[in-house]
């Protein structure tokens, strides 16, 4: 692989089992889309974590730069890197994490549904990848419409025989993100300290923040609630209108690797009568270990749930018959 001779990687991979703390050998994890917006921060992330001892960056362009780049920081992770739908398979075997940015991002006037053309059939061929190389790694995906994705890779590994509702997680920690930070303005506090649990899916009105459920214990006026429900659902669209067309949100991104993590995620469920669902999740080294239910509703949220619902449910099908069409 171009960046490491033999010789030095096999010296690295020695030194990186050695300093890595996730388990014997550390977390094997796999960026399909690493040269994106979303792929190249989230490969310096990786990078820093001392839980990953072995990190692939695959791109169909600029791979070998961003792999180059990144190589020289100074952690344990052996860092190689793959071009091209040729390299797929090599880049996926072995892997105990796969994470998903790859595929467009919206421009200002487009929906993430507009993604759905070309995203879906990206993810479908890298999911198809997983089905070969590593059916038992725990897939993260990114890649927008996030509500229509997941499903799609659920039906590439049910029809595999490969699927387990654990290991597919949709990334929407975005949104808990954004709920804090502009929780935390409006009530003057540090970000850091706030929890906002937002369910549903990830895109429009499927994002319901339930700020009947914020930690620290607070309560808002109904100004307030509606603000702040709109700025939460509507975070994304902010970023790619103040970036206008220059990409969407992704410094804001990150992804969590500790055991025992309670996060929002977008992943198979029985919490609503959705066959999938973004609620907290607890986390851990396999993927889903629970989903947490809901919790006490009061009416605004109850409404705007049923409005999610709606949504989703053909955000949701749409992805389904993409696989089985
Ligand atoms: P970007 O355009 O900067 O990067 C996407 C990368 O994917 C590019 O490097 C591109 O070459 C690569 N790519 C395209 N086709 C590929 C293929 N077949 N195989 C491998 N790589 C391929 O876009 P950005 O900003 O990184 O966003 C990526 C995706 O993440 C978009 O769909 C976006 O909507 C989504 N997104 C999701 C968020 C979430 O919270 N779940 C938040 C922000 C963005």
């Amino acid at each position: 692989h171009p960046p490491v001779s033999q010789m030095e990687e096999t010296s690295l991979l020695r030194r990186a089992n050695c300093r890595s703390k996730g388990g014997a050998s550390g977390f094997k994890v796999a960026i399909l889309g690493a040269a994106g917006g979303i792929g190249q921060p989230l490969a310096l992330l990786m990078k820093m974590n001392p839980l990953v001892s072995v990190l692939h960056l695959y791109d169909v362009v600029n791979a070998p730069g961003v792999t180059a780049d990144i190589s020289h920081m100074n952690t344990g992770a052996v860092v190689r890197g793959f071009l091209g739908q040729p390299q797929l398979e090599d880049a996926l075997a072995g892997m105990d994490l796969v994470v998903i940015p790859a595929g467009v991002p919206r421009k200002p006037g487009m929906t993430r549904d507009d993604l759905f053309n070309i995203n879906a059939g990206i993810v479908k061929t890298l999911c198809e990848g997983i089905v070969k190389c590593c059916p038992k790694a725990v897939v993260n995906l990114i890649s927008n419409p996030v509500n229509s994705t997941v499903p799609i890779a659920a039906e590439v590994f049910k029809k595999a025989g490969t699927y387990d509702s654990k290991r597919l997680l949709g990334v929407t920690m975005l949104d808990v993100v954004r709920a804090n930070t502009f929780v935390a303005e409006v009530l003057g506090i540090d970000p850091r300290d706030v929890n906002v649990p937002v369910v549903g899916g990830h895109a429009g009105v499927t994002i319901l923040p339930l700020l009947s459920q914020v930690n620290p214990p607070c309560s808002f006026t109904p100004e307030e609630i509606s603000y702040l429900t709109d700025r939460i659902q509507n975070g994304g669209t902010e970023v790619v209108e103040a970036k206008a067309g220059a990409g969407s949100a992704t410094l804001s991104m990150g992804l969590r690797g500790d055991a025992g993590v309670v996060e929002c995620s977008f992943v198979a469920s029985q919490v609503t009568e959705l066959p999938f669902f973004a609620s907290k999740v607890r986390l851990g080294r396999c993927g889903v270990e629970e989903v947490l239910p809901l919790g006490p509703l009061n009416e605004f949220e109850r409404a705007r749930l049923e409005k999610a619902k709606k949504e989703l449910a053909v955000s949701i099908q749409k992805g389904v018959s993409f696989i089985r069409k």
